[in-house]
């Protein structure tokens, strides 16, 4: 089973440069299930509904979130009616949805869960290992792969947080830092792990936004919005996992880094 996870899509040059490549990559890799994480689809943070489906429609078949889960609150309309959305697990927010869920592809099942760290975030959230552990332990008897989606700020967290689940789910995939990290790998119990998964959005800017404007922010304190820069080229970061059917353990991750054609 080939999964392919689309880092965190960025604004209109991250959905331009998905829809455009989407096709592309699962021939090249043979991928049979798409995850995209998208808490930053819509103008840099939250993801509407249009937006949603727009990313479903371009060949996504699951997208998660992250802390920017209720940046656009249009959301909680559509929430309870988006069955291939899947938000923070261990939100302390009620805002109905699903953190973890199943789906089914030519009948092998596959089930994808998000979680929220806690090291530098500020979202009110539950113990991220003891609500995937608790979660885990009442899926006893189900027959599934299972891909979990770790946004979090910190790498020792993120990689903390796979050893802690080697050999309890199939892959633990960092997102939220939107740069791709060199250490995608497969642990010793055959889950595959990266620390981050990198980002799809403006290759050219600050993590997706116009460099500038964050600049500005950033260095100099000045009270400006993040900018977007939609002549940017666009950048595509993503992971491939090959996932035994028998074992649902890992067998390859590989990176992907792709450059929109200019
Ligand atoms: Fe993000
Ligand atoms: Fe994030």
């Amino acid at each position: 089973m080939k999964i392919l996870f689309l880092g965190d899509i960025v604004g209109k040059v991250g959905r331009r440069t998905v829809t455009n490549n989407l096709e592309k990559l699962v021939k090249k890799y043979q991928v049979d299930f798409v995850i995209a994480n998208g808490e930053n689809v819509t103008h840099g943070k939250g993801l509407i509904e249009k937006h949603y489906y727009e990313l479903l429609d371009a060949g996504v078949d699951c997208i998660t979130l992250g802390n920017h889960y209720l940046s656009k609150d249009q959301l909680l309309n559509y929430i309870d009616d988006a069955d291939a959305l899947v938000r923070p697990l261990n939100i302390s927010k009620r805002i109905g949805g699903q953190g973890s869920r199943l789906f089914e592809v030519n009948g092998i099942n596959i089930r994808v869960t998000n979680v929220l760290g806690t090291a530098f975030m500020k979202e009110e959230v539950s113990s991220p290992y003891y609500s995937l552990k608790s979660l885990i332990d009442s899926l006893e008897s189900e027959d599934s792969i299972h891909i979990v989606d770790y946004h979090a700020e910190a790498t020792g967290e993120k990689v903390c947080f796979g050893y802690a689940f080697d050999g309890l789910v199939s892959a633990v995939l960092g997102t939220h830092t939107h740069v791709q990290t060199n250490d995608a790998k497969i642990l010793p119990n055959g889950t595959a792990f990266i620390s981050d998964v990198g980002m799809c959005g403006a290759a050219n800017g600050v993590l997706g936004f116009e460099k500038n404007s964050v600049m500005r922010v950033t260095m100099f304190g000045e009270k400006d919005r993040f900018g977007f820069d939609e002549q940017d080229q666009g950048l595509l970061n993503a992971v491939v996992i090959d996932i035994d059917e028998a074992t649902h353990k890992a067998r390859e991750i590989v990176t992907v880094k792709l450059l929109e054609e200019k």
